[in-house]
């Protein structure tokens, strides 16, 4: 054996998630995840190549006799810890400047989220932060979130642009995230939001083709040029923000320009985002509070991964999303922290914590959603998402005999992440 990056050994346990490749967990299949456990003496060993890529997972005993001689970069010694996969965090708008805690207050005190909105707060309070924000600003805000993601154990994050909702601050906001790509050790998938809501002054038909005549012809270019590398379009397809006709053309729009659909549907009315998804073969569609039954097994059925956030359905006290009946009918189920002015979480050991409080679900079944069906929602699933042979060696190790400590204990991933590894380097560590 030749050289390797990272060996991990002796840990009690290894959640692997997946057991054969998958790539999505649905129903059943959400509720037992493959695992390695302690057997005896003998620990479990994880191995990560000097290509970042996971090259063994076993027993202590087993991983020894493999690599007896091989010369590590890093070994860790795991005794009475558990490894996990590397979280997704599958939604998020991270870019922004100034802050909402004001607004906090008037929702406590009995305001929505549409009245906030209406009154000329929300989205456009945070646009008119972000504009005037210089480049370097706004980068040293997302570099602070986003490395409390990685503390929190996040190592492949959904990053959305929609501050903007111009052309000069949608770029500026995406070529934020592309710095972060270059410059930080979390992996990104971006996403193009310039309908994230209709600018002040502006009317929806104008907005929508502004969106599809001005700021994703630039966006082309950029992409062309090799400055912008952005996966992802989204719109914000909500009673009195973008109908169901202006979401579809600018959609498809985004399709005809290479991206993927990754969109915020049927959150605060039922507007039927989800078949309109199911139907643009949708990779993903966030929030899903007002789904309808139609709207679930047409998901089902296109296979477009539901993100639900249920740091939102908390603050805003909504009905949560049917997460029983989407997993239960087969819709493959994912989460995201949906970190952005409005819920301030960076974290997905909290986030999975609300989705077994306040959405019923297991606590298999959101390691399953904020791991394996998040890559999902990203189109990463073949190399993301599962401890497994030959995909990246993205860890979370945590110092508990059991891995659902990261969610039991609520709010204490700081006291539990003890290394945070990406592609088999450690990036955050608390020893
Ligand atoms: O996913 N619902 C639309 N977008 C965000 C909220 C953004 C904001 O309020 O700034 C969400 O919750
Ligand atoms: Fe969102």
């Amino acid at each position: 054996m030749s050289g390797g990056k990272l060996l991990v050994r002796g840990a009690r346990q290894a959640v692997l998630v997946c057991r054969a490749g998958e790539r999505a967990l649905r129903g059943e299949d959400m509720k037992s995840l493959a695992s390695l456990e302690q057997d005896g003496d003998n620990g479990v060993s994880l191995v990560v190549g000097s290509n970042g890529l996971i090259e063994a997972v076993g027993h202590d005993a087993d991983i020894q006799e493999k690599y007896g001689s091989t010369k590590f970069d890093r070994v860790i010694d795991a005794a009475g810890m558990s490894v996990l996969p590397g979280l997704i965090d599958g939604h998020t708008h991270p870019v922004w400047a100034g802050d909402r805690v004001h607004e906090f207050a008037m929702k406590l005190a009995g305001a929505t989220y549409m009245e906030v909105h209406k009154a000329g707060g929300g989205i456009n309070f945070t646009v008119e932060h972000t504009r005037s924000a210089s480049e370097d600003e706004l980068y040293a805000l997302f570099r602070d979130r986003l490395l409390r993601m990685v503390r929190a154990g996040t190592t492949l994050v959904e990053c959305k642009s929609g501050y903007g909702l111009e052309v000069e601050t949608e770029m500026k906001m995406l070529r934020v995230i592309q710095r972060a790509k270059r410059e930080l050790p979390i992996e990104i998938s971006s996403t193009f939001c310039g309908a994230h809501s209709v600018p002040r002054g502006s009317t929806m038909e104008q907005a929508t083709d502004d969106v599809i005549n001005v700021q994703l012809p630039r966006l082309q270019e950029l992409m062309k040029s090799g400055d912008l590398e952005v996966d992802n379009i989204d719109v914000f397809c909500e009673k009195g923000v973008f109908d169901v006709e202006s979401t579809r053309r600018i959609l498809q729009a985004g399709v005809d320009a290479g991206l993927a659909i990754n969109f915020h549907g049927d959150e605060l009315h039922p507007m039927k985002s989800a078949e309109l998804g199911a139907e643009l073969k949708a990779r993903a569609i966030s929030h899903l509070e007002e789904i309808s039954d139609a709207g679930i097994k047409a998901m089902a059925d296109s296979g477009s991964v539901a993100v639900i956030l249920p740091t939102t359905a908390y603050i805003l006290r909504l009905t949560p999303p049917p997460a029983r009946k989407m997993i239960d009918s087969g819709v493959v189920v994912a989460l995201g922290s949906d970190f952005n002015p409005n819920a301030f979480c960076l974290s997905m050991p909290m986030t999975m914590h609300l989705a077994c409080v306040n959405f019923r679900m297991s606590m298999n079944e959101a390691l399953a959603a904020a791991t394996i069906n998040a890559a999902a929602s990203l189109g990463r699933a073949e190399t993301h998402g599962s401890l497994e042979v030959g995909k990246v060696g993205d860890l979370v190790i945590i110092d508990a005999p059991r891995w659902e400590h990261l969610i039991y204990q609520l709010a204490g991933h700081d006291h539990l992440i003890k290394y945070v590894v990406k592609k088999g380097e450690v990036i955050h560590s608390a020893v």
